[in-house]
C-alpha cells in the first residue's frame, strides 16, 4: 500500500459503525480534476438526514519510471490535504481493477469494518447520495447487517471469447459462457455484510479480470442475489429517445440514485 487513511472511518474500529454511507470511488491517479469535482459536490462528506457520509477514492499507480514518481508524489500532496485516497502498488488500468476492488476489500475490514452501506462507483457517474440516503433509511429491516446488493442488473452477460476485445476472458480462465448475474460496475450499492461476504468469498476464487463480473461470482458463491433498482440508470448511447428527453428535464434527476454516464 502506498498511501492510507487509517482513521477514515473513525478512531476505533467500533466508531466506523457511524458511518452510515461510505463512497468507494475508483479513481486512477490522473483523474485529479474529476475528483476535486465530486469532492465539492455529491461525494461531499456530510451529515445527512443524521446520517453521516465518508468518501474514500481508491487508486493504483500511473506511468513508468520518472512520471510514475512524480505522479505518486502528486496523489501523496493531494491525499495530506484530502485526506481520502487509498493508493496500492499496482498498475492502474482495465484489467487491474478486481485486485483494486478486492485490496479495498481487504482495507475495509481492518480499518471500516462496521461501516454500515457502500457505494461503489467509477469516478465519472452522477449520484444523487441524498436520494441513496433515504433509500438506505427506509430499509427497516436492515441496518446494513444483513444482504443488499442493488444496481444495474446483467442477466445472461456472454463472456467474450475475441481476444482483441476489453472484455475478453480466456476458457481457462472462466469456463462457462454466461456470466452469473450482476451489477455494472459503474456504480452499486452494497451493505457492509455483503462487503464482508464477497470478501470471503474471494479468497476462494482467482481474480478475473472483469471486475464487476467478479463481484457476480462472489455473490453467487455466497448463495446471494443482486438486484436492480429503479433508480440505478444507465444512460449510454443507445439510450430511447423518451428517456434522453427526460434527461434534460432537471427534475429527471429526482429520483434518481446514480446515473452511470456510459456509452
Ligand atoms: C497490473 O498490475 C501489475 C502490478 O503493477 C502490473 O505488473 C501489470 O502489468 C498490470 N496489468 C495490466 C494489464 O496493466
Ligand atoms: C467471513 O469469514 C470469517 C472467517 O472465516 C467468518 O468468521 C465470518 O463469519 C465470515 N463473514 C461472513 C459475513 O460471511
Amino acid at each position: 500500500m502506498l498511501l492510507d487513511v487509517p482513521d477514515l472511518c473513525g478512531a476505533t474500529l467500533q466508531e466506523s459503525a457511524n458511518v452510515f454511507l461510505l463512497l468507494v470511488i475508483k479513481s486512477t491517479p490522473l483523474n485529479y480534476e474529476r475528483r476535486e469535482v465530486l469532492r465539492k459536490t455529491w461525494a461531499k462528506e456530510r451529515l445527512q438526514n443524521g446520517a453521516w457520509i465518508r468518501r474514500v477514492f481508491i487508486s493504483g499507480t500511473a506511468g513508468v519510471g520518472e512520471e510514475k514518481t512524480e505522479l505518486n508524489k502528486l496523489m501523496e500532496l493531494e491525499n495530506q490535504e484530502n485526506k481520502d485516497i487509498l493508493q496500492w502498488d499496482f498498475t492502474d488500468t482495465f484489467i487491474n481493477l478486481t485486485l483494486k476492488q478486492v485490496l479495498f476489500l481487504d482495507w475495509m475490514q481492518k480499518r471500516c469494518p462496521y461501516a454500515r452501506f457502500l457505494l461503489n462507483g467509477d469516478d465519472d457517474v452522477f449520484a444523487n447520495t441524498d436520494n441513496m440516503v433515504e433509500y438506505l433509511q427506509s430499509l427497516s429491516d436492515n441496518n446494513g447487517d444483513k444482504h443488499l446488493f442493488v444496481g444495474a442488473l446483467n442477466l445472461f452477460m456472454p463472456v467474450i471469447r475475441d481476444s482483441w476485445s476489453k472484455y475478453f476472458v480466456p476458457v481457462q480462465m472462466y469456463k462457462l459462457d454466461s456470466f452469473p448475474p450482476y451489477c455494472g460496475g459503474g456504480g452499486f450499492l452494497l451493505s457492509g455484510f455483503t462487503a464482508k461476504v464477497i470478501y470471503n468469498m474471494s479468497h476462494s476464487i482467482p481474480l478475473l479480470p472483469i471486475d464487476d463480473a467478479y463481484m457476480g461470482m462472489c455473490l453467487e458463491k455466497a448463495g446471494l442475489k443482486p438486484t436492480s433498482h429503479f433508480g440505478m440508470r444507465t444512460l449510454g448511447l443507445n439510450i430511447p429517445s423518451k428517456m434522453a428527453e427526460d434527461a434534460k428535464d432537471p427534475c429527471y434527476f429526482r429520483e434518481i440514485i446514480c446515473l452511470l454516464l456510459k456509452t
